[in-house]
C-alpha cells in the first residue's frame, strides 16, 4: 500500500506575506499539481494522498472550491487534515463540508479508513478557546476534544496505525538547524497526549505538518514525521511505501521538473533536512 503525504497548499494566500520557510511560489500551484498527478499515474500504484493541513490561507467558499478543483485533478483520492488556516471562521467545517466533501469521509472532518490492513486516522487539532476555530491573535495551544479521541477506540484496528493532524509533534533538533536549541517545540501538554496515544492505540507513525519543516524523530519506535510546504521551494512530498513487514519514507522533490523560475533560501536548508531526516525503513514489531 502506498500513499503520498503533502501538506501547506495555502491557496489564496501571498508569496510575500504569512509564515514560510523557503519562498512560496502560489501562483504555480496548479503546475505543481499537474506534476503530481502525472508522477501518480506514471507509479500506478499510490492508493490516496494525504494533505496534512493548510490546503488554505483563509476559509472562503472560494479558496475551498479552488483547492478542490486543483486536488479533483489527482487520479487518487485525497483526504485531509485541517489545519489552522483552515479554520479561519466559525462555520469553517460547515464551508469544507458544503464545498469540497470529497476530502472527507461520512460528512465528519475527523475520521479513519482502512486500506490494506493500515488504519488511518485524521483528527482535527484545535488550537485556541473556541474548538474548529483559529484566530491567528490567539497564541496557539493545539489540543483534542475527548470525543475525537473516542474514535481512535473504535474497531477494525488494522494491523499497523498511522494518526494524521496538522500540528507540529516535536522540535527539531539541533543536529538538523545547527542551532543550539530546540526549533518549534509543540506544546508539553500537546506531546505528551500524543506519545500517550502512540502507545495505548499502538500507533506506528504519526503525521503533522504546520512547520514547513521535514522532520523524522523516532521515539518509542513511534515516527513522527512532519513536512515541507508542498507551495515553498524545493516543491516536496512524501511518498510512503507499506508492506507486510516493513514501511519506508522517501522525501521527493519536484523543483527540477519545473517550468518557472523559483528562490531558494540557502541559509536554511535545514528545512529540507539531512538524509535521516528525508527518509527511513522501519520494521514492524511483533
Ligand atoms: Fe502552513
Amino acid at each position: 500500500m502506498k500513499f503520498v503525504f503533502l501538506a501547506d497548499t495555502h491557496v489564496g494566500g501571498s508569496d510575500t506575506s504569512g509564515y514560510m520557510q523557503q519562498p512560496r511560489h502560489l501562483a504555480h500551484l496548479p503546475e505543481l499539481i499537474g506534476l503530481l498527478a502525472e508522477w501518480i499515474d506514471e507509479q500506478r500504484d499510490i492508493d490516496f494522498v494525504i494533505h496534512g493541513g493548510d490546503v488554505v490561507e483563509s476559509t472562503t467558499p472560494e479558496n475551498i472550491r479552488i483547492a478542490a478543483d486543483l486536488f479533483s485533478r489527482l487520479p487518487c483520492p485525497t483526504y485531509l487534515a485541517l489545519g489552522n488556516h483552515d479554520l479561519t471562521t466559525k462555520n469553517a467545517v460547515a464551508c469544507w463540508l458544503e464545498h469540497a466533501p470529497q476530502f472527507f469521509i461520512g460528512n465528519e472532518v475527523d475520521f479513519f479508513f482502512v486500506n490494506d490492513k493500515i488504519r488511518v486516522d485524521i483528527i482535527c487539532c484545535h488550537w485556541g478557546k473556541i474548538p474548529y476555530f483559529w484566530r491567528s491573535s490567539e497564541p496557539q495551544n493545539p489540543y483534542f476534544l475527548p470525543a475525537q479521541l473516542e474514535m481512535l477506540n473504535t474497531r477494525d484496528q488494522g494491523k499497523c496505525r498511522i494518526l494524521v493532524t496538522h500540528a507540529n509533534l516535536c522540535g527539531v533538533p539541533c543536529e538538523q538547524s545547527g542551532m543550539d536549541y530546540l526549533l518549534h517545540v509543540p506544546g508539553k501538554t500537546f506531546s505528551d497526549e500524543l506519545k500517550q496515544l502512540t502507545q495505548k492505540f499502538r500507533v506506528s507513525l504519526v503525521l503533522g505538518a504546520h512547520n514547513h519543516i521535514n522532520l523524522n524523530t523516532k521515539l518509542n519506535n513511534v515516527r513522527y514525521v512532519t513536512g515541507s510546504a508542498f507551495c515553498e521551494t524545493p516543491f516536496e512530498f512524501k511518498l510512503f511505501d507499506f508492506t507486510d513487514s516493513h514501511f519506508t519514507m522517501k522525501t521527493i522533490s519536484f523543483s527540477d521538473y519545473v517550468n518557472f523560475k523559483y528562490k531558494y533560501d540557502f541559509n536554511k536548508t535545514f528545512v529540507q533536512g539531512r538524509l535521516c531526516d528525508r527518509s527511513f525503513k522501519e520494521h514492524f514489531q511483533n
